[in-house]
């Protein structure tokens, strides 16, 4: 049988400041993909790299005094840095400024110049010498750039032109017929409603009177290439284009991962430029969302830009990668904070996966002298964890195929909880008491091994160094080329004898003490003196739907509510008119004083009370996380 291939990529990024999460993002989530290509048996490449040249690149090597050159081997370099210390592991780091990737750059301008898709012509517009570009009238501000905010002047130039509109309506026709080619569907949709409008030709030049850190243009020296032009055509320069071993095997399979920054130039230009070239499609585009930092967007001048070497100095690599994925749902944006990294350390690392660990082993440490017990077959079938772990392994590989990292990590930590019930009700401790129980707590703890391998070998894509330590723990040896291949996921494998260590922590939990916590308001009412159960069984509470709510006039704090209780309906004032609009109330489900004596509050009547919660500065509602029907009792 042929192998399957995959060829994965991440953008390459422009070498115009340091690294940070967002970009450590997509290149974990690109390694990941990789990782569980690999145990899915696929034969893999992996490429990232930077992209150095343009405006953008000139002007930040202007501010730190460098040439162009020194600057983006600076910078790159950085990169370059950075992914080994993120368990990274690319195949291939491409640089634009590589002379093999400037020829493939020109090889492919020369092709669709000669195929009569680029023409000379000349161009008036509105330019903004600041930003080295063109503008749009309905891109200025009030007439003026909005990045420099001055008005940008008329200019004429020549250029040479891309004729993407030739290409509009087969794109719309492949986007179309290839379900997935952009992923996930949002995207998709985001492209072909873009697509509604006509496209415009694409500007693929600049003179070289205003940009010379740039590449050629083969037909016109005069001028360099529009730097997506440049940095597009990376995917197909670092497999050798177009007689190159590894693109001959592997460009038919790549799918390019991006954030939906740009989207337009992956799903708009690239898809054409192949085309125009006569060169096969990209298999997909995978598009996620944008990290925040605390609730905001990332950004230099605010200073919250995320550094992945500060964060992972302090956390480790592995619960880094572990709350990217788990943290962000593929697609959609996510929020980046502190607090919450260590409490997904401290819940799902250091106490579901962490103490799982350390306890099987030290149970088979204390109960076998940690020599792997044998299990008594007929107890193996019916008290067993393998169901469940065939159940993980199928929803993980869905998901991890789908790229939906979250769910399959999920579905591994679901499995974990499942293998922690499975002590509690197994209660290993209380088998080991008798003779009588030996054999059942030789298989407990046989099958409890089993899980544990089954989650080192699932968790590996994500963390990489973690499954290895857990896999070595379980006297398990690791294959030579580092994964493990889901096939070899069969129950069984923890070899009876084997002689295992005891264990070492795996994720040490983070003392959120030593962090001083945002300071909470103090607030420290009396308790009331204490009360019988059968005092409490005297208020009769009840659940309740507001149907109808309205001010009292001469009053600013009271409403009078009409609440459903299933078998009436009740008139209750309420003194909550300060805190919510009777608009916002009507719908609500509340908890209700059903059997309180009736009274005449402000001329209205009121049968029963509603709880609150707070003071008088804030007051809210009680109520339920789910929907009750009117008229059930609270106890
Ligand atoms: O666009 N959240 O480079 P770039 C998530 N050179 N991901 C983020 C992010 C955030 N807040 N910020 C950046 C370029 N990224 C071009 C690409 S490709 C042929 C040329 C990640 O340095 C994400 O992958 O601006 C995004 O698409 C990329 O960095 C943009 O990197
Ligand atoms: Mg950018």
């Amino acid at each position: 049988m042929k192998t399957r291939t995959q060829f994965f990529t991440t953008p390459i990024y422009y070498v115009n400041a340091k690294p940070h999460l967002g970009h450590a993002y997509t290149t974990i989530a690109a390694d990941v993909a990789t990782r569980f290509k690999q145990m899915d048996g696929y034969d893999t490449y992996f490429l990232t790299g930077t992209d150095e040249h343009g405006d953008k690149i000139v002007q930040a090597a202007r501010k730190n005094n460098q040439s162009p050159g020194e600057y983006v081997d600076k910078i790159s370099r950085l990169f370059q840095d950075l992914w080994p210390r993120l368990n990274i592991n690319n195949d291939q780091f491409i640089r634009t400024t590589d002379p093999e990737h400037i020829q493939v750059v020109q090889n492919l301008l020369t092709r669709i110049h000669d195929r009569g898709d680029i023409y000379f012509s000349s161009y008036e517009g509105q330019y903004c010498f600041g930003c080295e570009r063109f503008y749009q009238d309905r891109e200025l501000k009030e007439g003026k750039c909005p990045d420099h905010g001055v008005a940008p002047s008329p200019i004429k130039e020549s250029n040479y032109f891309f004729k993407m509109s030739k290409y509009q309506n087969w794109l719309i026709d492949h986007i179309k017929t290839n379900p997935g080619f952009i992923h996930p569907r949002q995207y998709e949709t985001e492209i072909l409603s873009f697509l509604k409008e006509p496209l415009e030709d694409l500007c693929i030049s600049r003179p070289k009177s205003r940009l010379t850190w740039g590449i050629t243009l083969p037909f016109d020296e005069n001028y360099v290439t529009y730097v997506w032009f440049d940095a597009l055509t990376n995917y197909i320069s670092a497999l050798g284009y177009p007689d190159g071993e590894l693109f001959q095997k592997f460009w038919s399979s790549a799918r390019h991962f991006v954030a939906k920054d740009i989207i337009k130039p992956h799903g708009i230009y690239w898809p054409i430029m192949l085309k125009a070239a006569g060169i096969d499609i990209y298999d997909g585009l995978n598009v996620h969302g944008f990290w925040n930092v605390s609730g905001s967007k990332m950004s230099k001048t605010v200073g919250n830009v995320t550094d992945p070497v500060a964060v992972t100095n302090q956390y480790g690599v592995d619960a880094f990668r572990y709350f990217l994925m788990r943290e962000m749902v593929f697609g959609l944006d996510a929020n980046f904070t502190e607090d919450v990294l260590v409490s997904r350390i401290n819940s799902d690392l250091a106490n579901d996966l962490g103490n799982l660990f350390s306890r099987v082993l030290s149970m088979n440490f204390q109960y076998f002298k940690g020599c792997v017990p044998d299990m008594d077959q007929n107890l193996h079938s019916d008290l067993c964890l393998e169901k469940d772990a065939q159940n993980a392994i199928n929803h993980f590989h869905a998901a991890m195929a789908a790229y939906e990292f979250s769910k399959g990590v999920e579905a591994v930590w679901q499995f974990i909880s499942r293998m922690n019930k499975y002590i509690d009700v197994n209660e290993p401790w209380n088998l080991a008491k008798e003779a009588s129980g030996r054999p059942r707590l030789a298989a407990v703890i046989g099958n409890l091994l089993e899980g544990l391998r089954t989650v080192a070998c699932l968790i590996y894509p994500v963390m990489p160094g973690t499954s290895h330590k857990m896999l070595t723990a379980l006297g398990q040896t690791i294959p030579e080329t580092g994964f493990v291949h889901l096939d070899r996921m069969t129950w069984g494998l923890v070899q009876p004898g084997t002689c295992l260590e005891k264990p070492d922590i795996l994720f040490p939990r983070i003392d959120v003490a030593k962090k001083p916590a945002p300071a909470a308001p103090v607030f420290k009412p009396a308790l009331k003196p204490r009360i019988t159960i059968d005092d409490f069984a005297r208020i009769d509470l009840r659940t309740g739907i507001i149907r109808a709510a309205d001010k009292i006039e001469k009053s600013d704090k009271l409403l009078r509510l009409q609440v459903d209780l299933g078998s009436e309906t009740r008139q209750v004032v309420a003194g909550i008119g300060k805190h919510y609009t009777p608009e916002e109330l009507v719908g609500k489900q509340v908890i209700v004083v059903a059997n309180l004596k009736e009274a005449t509050i402000m001329g209205e009547t009121s049968q029963g009370m509603i709880l609150a919660a707070g003071r008088k500065k804030e007051l809210i509602l009680a109520g339920f996380d789910k929907e009750t029907l009117p008229g059930c009792p609270v106890k």
